[in-house]
């Protein structure tokens, strides 16, 4: 609650009571009191639209209150065909018939000059993956896509190590100019590209993510980014193009393993280190 501003609507209404105003003046105030705390006494802003609601409510509340008695409608009916009908309220009433108009066309032209912003577009680092991935026309489910060649580190580590190698192999021969020697980010092209290459010895980067979802990104590069990833200009080519993808398993295995950083896992017995 914003008591600066509720407290002292509470005393001014608490005041009434001594005051004695017209039928139509406590009534006025009332309302003025509920739209003054809805919309101005919440720490929380309260939604404008509700704010409407609420004072329509309390409108017809009010309307009920005063229209249940003949004396209270007479007290709110009488000054106002008063102000309508005398003639010495002419030049108010002329007024007011003309600052009605006026306040609705000014807040409508208001509206309409408000400076249009173009939106931003915050980039999001790693956005979500397709649910589904093809790659050399074979479609992939992303839910339970995983590294095939992850399984022989235990079961096969010959097999594993021989595929590691080509992972290296693959890795200088494709992957360094940009991604660095020591997978830093700091390949010889690095300098001229914005977004820089990943930093994959940063924990920020495949550690926390799993083999599937770098699967997408080597196999579909910058190109493959959806619009959540922009306003990405990213240089990272769509591998699927020049790689199999064996190849690509083997060089995920290999920057796993280069960086001693472990995968993302849904499942501790899978290898990684769980959430
Ligand atoms: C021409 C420069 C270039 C080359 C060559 C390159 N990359 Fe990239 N790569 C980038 C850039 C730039 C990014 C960062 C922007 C992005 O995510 O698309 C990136 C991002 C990535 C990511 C995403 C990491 C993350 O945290 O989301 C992976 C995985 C990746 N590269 C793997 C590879 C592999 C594997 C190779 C070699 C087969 C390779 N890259 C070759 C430029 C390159």
């Amino acid at each position: 609650m914003n008591w600066m501003i509720v407290l002292p609507v509470l005393l001014v209404l608490a005041g009434l009571r001594f005051v004695k105003p017209s039928m139509l003046g406590w009534a006025a105030a009332w309302w003025i009191a509920v739209w003054i705390i809805m919309d101005f006494g919440f720490a929380v802003p309260v939604p404008k639209s509700v704010v409407k609601e609420f004072l329509g409510i309390v409108t017809l509340a009010l309307a009920a209150y005063v229209s249940s008695d003949p004396q209270r409608w007479a007290e709110v009916r009488d000054p106002m065909v008063a102000f309508l009908t005398e003639r010495r309220h002419l030049p108010l009433l002329g007024l007011v018939a003309v600052a009605i108009p006026a306040a609705v066309a000014a807040s409508i032209y208001l509206e309409m000059t408000a400076p249009a912003q173009a939106p931003t577009f915050g980039r999001t680092v790693h956005p979500a993956p397709p649910a589904t991935l093809t790659v050399h026309d074979v479609t992939h489910d992303m839910q339970t896509l995983d590294n095939p060649l992850r399984s022989l580190e235990t079961s096969d580590p010959e097999a594993f190590a021989a595929h590691l190698e080509e992972g290296r192999r693959i890795y200088y021969e494709n992957c360094f100019y940009c991604h660095g020697d020591l997978m830093q980010g700091a390949g010889m092209f690095a300098h001229a590209l914005n977004p820089i290459p990943t930093n994959f010895q940063d924990s920020g980067t495949i550690a926390m993510l799993q083999e599937s979802f770098l699967f997408w990104r080597v196999a579909k590069g910058g190109p493959g980014l959806p619009e959540e990833g922009g306003p990405w200009m990213s240089a990272m080519p769509a591998w699927e193009q020049f790689l199999s993808e064996e190849e690509m398993w083997e060089v995920i295995l290999f920057l796993y393993e280069f960086t001693e950083q472990r995968p993302r896992a849904l499942h501790a017995a899978s290898g990684g280190e769980g959430h």
